[in-house]
């Protein structure tokens, strides 16, 4: 019998990476095999195609009257550059100072499958599951899942259920059993400014030419106030306040005061909208970022040069209330009234997805509630994360569920980076939380 681990480790030796078309085939073979292991633990599967990566449905037979949980994750992952920064090959996944190191560790693989082993395991157990269970494990998270939305309206009826169970999130301190109520929102621009029609000697033209990088640092330099807070005219409009209970429970979750965020990322001190904790700006208010930026000569030594262009790439993180178009909309024309003489811009709006937010303390917030409490012998907390999972709310728009995150990334777990990791305790104690939840919400 092969390990549950070294059957996670099966499947953190795909090179899944769903941005790059060169990896298409790794992709394929990944849900293929994905597709095998919902077979082998006894349910029905298919790989449904798409115009981009399949799509990965399992379930088990449906019984009338019971309650229907549909678990979503993604195997698809993030590329893995700078390589050179990786203390072990990213997809060759080890185990190290009780973590495991892979590309997917956390993001997601090692999450969704937690869940894949609590059903295969209570199956073995019980003969079966105790309520009707939906895993839907796509392949195109990591890219905006532009293929999933078409996907869900055309398996309305097939995909029906009461509620969504995710694991993508963090968990706040090791121990600390975590239930995520909401999520931010995004929406992305890339720019490119315009000058002259090619690059110039800075010498024979410099000085009577607009310089298109440094028009760049000025729109970038021009969308936020000193104070931190963003200078996009009407931009917290929208934003929906946090409320007092929340910024009280906030204030007790360990592993999230300004100090410990600080240390567990090496910066010196805050940034950002005055008023709020830095736990309270990841997760409940907005922000601009810029996440690129470049333009004339980056080599080594220098050359004398003005570039006919720059660039650079924006996103915004949302909250509830506010509208991702609205908002693009918005940061264009700020930009576009900031515009400096002398160049032009073009804007590629980006892809975008909503906020979302749920009730902790509905019925099946309890549920996830105990099956925290069960498996990891604490009391859970209650937070919002700062990241990303845009589906959410389109499932929330389209099969009406609401979805229960129970977060299983630490910090220091460098999702998205070289060096991700994974702890074996939550891998452990995740397999024991995805059968508690079982249990918990075949009682609702
Ligand atoms: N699992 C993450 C999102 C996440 C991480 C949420 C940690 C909460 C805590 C997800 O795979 C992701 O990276 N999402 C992207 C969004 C996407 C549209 C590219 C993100 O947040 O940048
Ligand atoms: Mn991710």
């Amino acid at each position: 019998m092969t390990s549950d681990l070294e059957r996670l480790f099966e499947h953190l030796r795909f090179p899944s990476i769903s941005t790059d078309s060169r990896h298409a085939g790794d992709v394929q073979a990944n849900a293929q095999w994905l597709k095998a292991q919902f077979v082998e633990m006894g349910l029905e599967a298919e790989l449904h195609e798409t115009p981009g990566h399949p799509v990965v449905l399992a379930r088990n037979e449906k019984v009338e009257g019971l309650p229907t949980v549909l678990i979503y994750g993604h195997y698809d992952v993030q590329p893995v550059d700078p390589l050179e920064l990786w203390d072990s090959p990213p997809f060759e996944p080890e185990v190290r100072d009780g973590k495991i190191w892979g590309r997917g560790g956390a993001d997601n693989k090692g999450q969704h499958f937690v869940h894949m082993l609590g059903a295969e395991k209570t199956i073995q157990e019980e003969g079966k599951l105790p309520l009707n269970v939906i895993f839907l494990i796509e392949g195109e998270e990591e890219i905006g899942s532009p293929n999933l939305v078409p996907f869900l309206k055309e398996h309305l009826d097939e995909l029906a259920c009461d509620i969504i169970a995710v694991s993508d999130t963090g968990m706040v301190a090791p121990g600390v059993p975590t239930l995520g109520y909401g999520l931010r929102g995004i929406t992305c621009l890339d720019v490119t400014v315009k000058g002259p029609a090619g690059d110039l000697h800075s010498g024979v033209y410099g000085g009577c030419v607009a310089n298109p990088a440094s028009a760049a640092a000025r729109l970038i330099a021009s969308l936020h106030h000193d104070d931190g807070s963003i200078a996009v005219e009407g931009f917290y409009d929208d934003v929906i306040a946090l409320e007092d209970w929340e910024r009280e429970m906030w204030a007790q979750v360990p592993g999230t005061s300004n100090e410990e965020i600080l240390a567990s990322i090496g910066s010196p001190e805050p940034f950002g909208e005055p008023g709020y904790t830095m736990a309270e700006q990841l997760w409940a208010r907005p922000t601009v970022e810029v996440n690129g930026m470049g333009g004339g000569y980056q080599g080594e030594g220098s050359k004398t040069v003005i570039p006919a262009e720059a660039m650079f790439k924006l996103s915004c993180r949302l909250v509830p209330g506010q509208d991702p178009d609205k908002v693009q909309a918005q940061v264009e024309e700020h930009l576009r009234k900031m515009l400096p003489r002398g160049v032009t811009i073009e804007i590629d709006k980006g892809h975008s997805g909503k906020a979302y937010h749920n009730d902790p303390h509905s019925r099946y917030g309890k549920a996830a509630q105990a099956a925290l409490k069960r498996s990891f012998g604490r009391e859970p907390v209650l937070i919002r994360e700062g990241g990303s999972i845009p589906i959410i709310q389109d499932m929330k728009e389209i099969l009406g569920a609401d979805s229960l995150m129970l977060g299983l990334a630490l910090p220091g777990c460098q999702i998205h980076a070289p060096n991700e990791n994974y702890a074996v305790e939550n891998f452990e104690r995740g397999i024991e939380m995805s059968r508690a939840l079982l249990k918990e919400l075949s009682k609702i």
